[in-house]
């Protein structure tokens, strides 16, 4: 299956970074979103980040302005019927994401791929509610999307070779790298830094260490870009909650147990850099 051309629903932190790059690479995008505020936003987004890396003479001023010019937006889901990739990228709850497979599904050509950017929810369950589950698949994006080299792409039991083999060739047109991933609870890289964030919190949270000292201490002594209390403020701290929860319950093992000081600031509302408060202020 060739793809030129992708649809992607969701124009968050995650959809804006994801056509961004199919954009640039000389995909023709269609980005929806229920919001039209939010599609502005995202084209704000795409255009300022481009602009970075035309500062950075990474790109021409000319590839900017054709990356631009080979996205489009609506707010009407039903106009990416005729892609021939989705790349479904909205919020992270899985009644939201089941509905708009199920509305999308009935005005695609019958070659084209869905796929999904969930952080963890199961892409055999997510799968086995389409019409198509052998060409599903989970095509997780790491965040800031434009920045980071790495893509999972998680095969639902169902999910048949072209499919993966399709997906394999449109990520190495990316410039990033794949890496394959059964589907298991937060697949490979949120099982792996999850339950370090979580643990960063409960540091936190026994007072071993100050916020500064913890982030710092991963920096200096670990090489991390980021500490681990900045790096939740960046995903979203209720994004972290969410994947603790889904740890803890699909693996069943009180060693993902979601730290107590995270839910509590999930729920005043502290979800971090996007609420400008988190683990820091940033207001
Ligand atoms: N778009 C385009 N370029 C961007 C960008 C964006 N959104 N954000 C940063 N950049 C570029 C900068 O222009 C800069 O480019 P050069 O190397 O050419 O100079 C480069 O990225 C580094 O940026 P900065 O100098 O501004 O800042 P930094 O050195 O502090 O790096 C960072 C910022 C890349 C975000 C770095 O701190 C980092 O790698 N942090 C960790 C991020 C991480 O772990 N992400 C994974 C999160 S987990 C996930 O996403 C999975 C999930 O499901 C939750």
């Amino acid at each position: 299956m060739d793809v030129r051309t992708v649809g992607v629903v969701g124009a968050g932190q995650m959809g804006n970074g994801i056509a961004h790059v199919f954009a640039l690479a000389g995909y023709e995008v269609k980005l929806n979103d229920i919001s039209a505020e939010a599609l502005d936003r995202a084209l704000g987004t795409i255009g300022k980040n481009l602009d970075r890396q035309v500062s950075r003479e990474k790109i021409t001023e000319a590839e900017k302005q054709a990356a631009m010019d080979r996205i489009s937006t609506t707010t009407v889901l039903t106009d990416l019927g005729s892609s021939d990739l989705i790349i479904e990228a909205a919020t992270e709850r899985e009644t939201v994401k089941t509905a708009i497979f199920e509305d999308l599904q009935p005005h695609l050509k019958p070659t084209t791929i869905l796929t999904s950017n969930t952080s963890s929810i199961s892409i055999t369950r997510l799968a086995s509610r389409t019409d198509r589950p052998e060409k599903f698949m989970g095509f997780h994006f790491m965040n800031p999307v434009p920045v980071m080299q790495l893509v999972e792409l998680i095969r639902g039991i169902a999910t048949d070779e072209e499919t993966y083999h399709s997906l394999l060739k449109v990520v190495e047109s990316l410039g990033k790298t794949a890496a394959s991933a059964e589907d298991f609870p937060a697949f490979i890289v949120n099982r792996i830094l999850m339950p370090m964030i979580n643990e960063a919190v409960y540091t936190l949270y026994e007072g071993v260490g100050s916020v500064r000292s913890i982030d710092e201490s991963m920096k200096l002594g670990a090489n991390h870009p980021m500490g681990p209390l900045e790096l939740a403020d960046f995903i979203g701290l209720d994004t972290c909650l969410a994947i603790m929860n889904v740890l803890h319950e699909g693996l069943a093992d009180t060693k993902y147990r979601p730290c107590p000081l995270l839910t509590k600031y999930v729920e005043a509302g502290w979800l971090g850099r996007k609420t400008h408060r988190g683990f820091y202020d940033y207001r």
